[in-house]
């Protein structure tokens, strides 16, 4: 497995789950880490118990929601730490929504935390990656992004917006020099997936999932699926055509 190397790495999400895990992976190899969520106090004590005083990790509070917020949270970040290498924007919500029990304020919820907080981050960072011509940019999908799935309709809408934006972004950063890679996860063990009361094929521990992402964040892979029986069942699925799709998924 490749590893990152005093890089100074900025994390949005990085209070649990997998954006935890990264941090963690992350802080044993002498990066410098910029750590972001809405509760820093949960991410101080992680830190605090594990590495005690000697780490290199700076903690942020912002709701990445917010356009204002995420501008001032950077603008401060920029003075206290300076621009990073890497960019992992991974701060999400998963929420259920049923047909019967429509709500729209479950979408606004979603699509303000998974889709425009990525872009109000991108928004920050890219004007610093493309002076400096160089300069990761990271953003987690799924790879549940690719179809419409009973109950998730919401989330998995999010996710293909994520997946669909960063492809645009790839094509253009090519030219000025700013990777751009999206990571598309099968389940993991977090908060987000302890909720879920249906099989969860393939769940892998937060741990394995942010080596995994790591490694290929080191190689600069474009696309990092995972795992892959996973990312087979998703290429499965997305191939179906839609009368069967929509037959086989009815009966889940
Ligand atoms: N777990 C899976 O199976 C799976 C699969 C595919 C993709 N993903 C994606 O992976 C990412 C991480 O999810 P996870 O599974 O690690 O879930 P998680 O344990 O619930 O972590 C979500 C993180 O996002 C942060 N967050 C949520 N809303 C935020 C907001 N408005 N502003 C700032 N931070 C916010 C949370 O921190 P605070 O609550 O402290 O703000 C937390 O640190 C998400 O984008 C998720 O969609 C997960």
């Amino acid at each position: 497995m490749k590893e990152l190397e005093n890089k100074r790495v900025l994390i949005t999400g990085a209070s649990s789950g997998i954006g935890k895990a990264l941090a963690i992976e992350l802080l044993k190899n002498q990066n410098e880490l910029i750590l972001i969520s809405r509760h820093k106090a949960k991410t101080e004590q992680y830190i605090q118990e594990i590495f005690q005083e000697e780490t290199r990790a700076f903690i942020y509070e912002c709701d990445v929601r917010f356009k204002e917020k995420v501008h001032e949270t950077y603008e401060k970040i920029k003075k206290e730490t300076g621009v990073p290498d890497v960019a992992i924007l991974n701060a999400g919500v998963g929420r259920e929504m049923s047909l019967t029990h429509f709500n729209s304020a479950i979408a606004e919820e979603i699509f303000q935390t998974n889709f425009l907080g990525l872009v109000y981050f991108t928004e920050q960072l890219l004007p610093d990656f493309i002076k400096t011509g160089k300069g990761i940019l990271v953003g987690v999908s799924s790879l549940a992004d690719n179809r419409g799935f009973p109950r998730s309709g919401l989330y998995t809408a999010s996710k293909a917006a994520v997946s669909i934006f960063l492809e645009s972004l790839r094509a253009e950063g090519k030219i000025k020099g700013v990777k751009i890679i999206t990571i598309k996860p099968g389940f993991v063990e977090t908060a987000l997936t302890a909720q879920n009361n249906w099989p969860m094929p393939f769940l892998m521990p937060a741990e394995r999932a942010a080596k995994i992402i790591i490694n290929g964040i080191a190689k600069e892979k474009r696309v990092i699926r995972f795992p892959l029986p996973t990312a087979i069942l998703s290429r499965i699925i997305g191939a179906m055509p839609g009368r069967f799709y929509e037959f086989v998924a009815s009966k889940f």
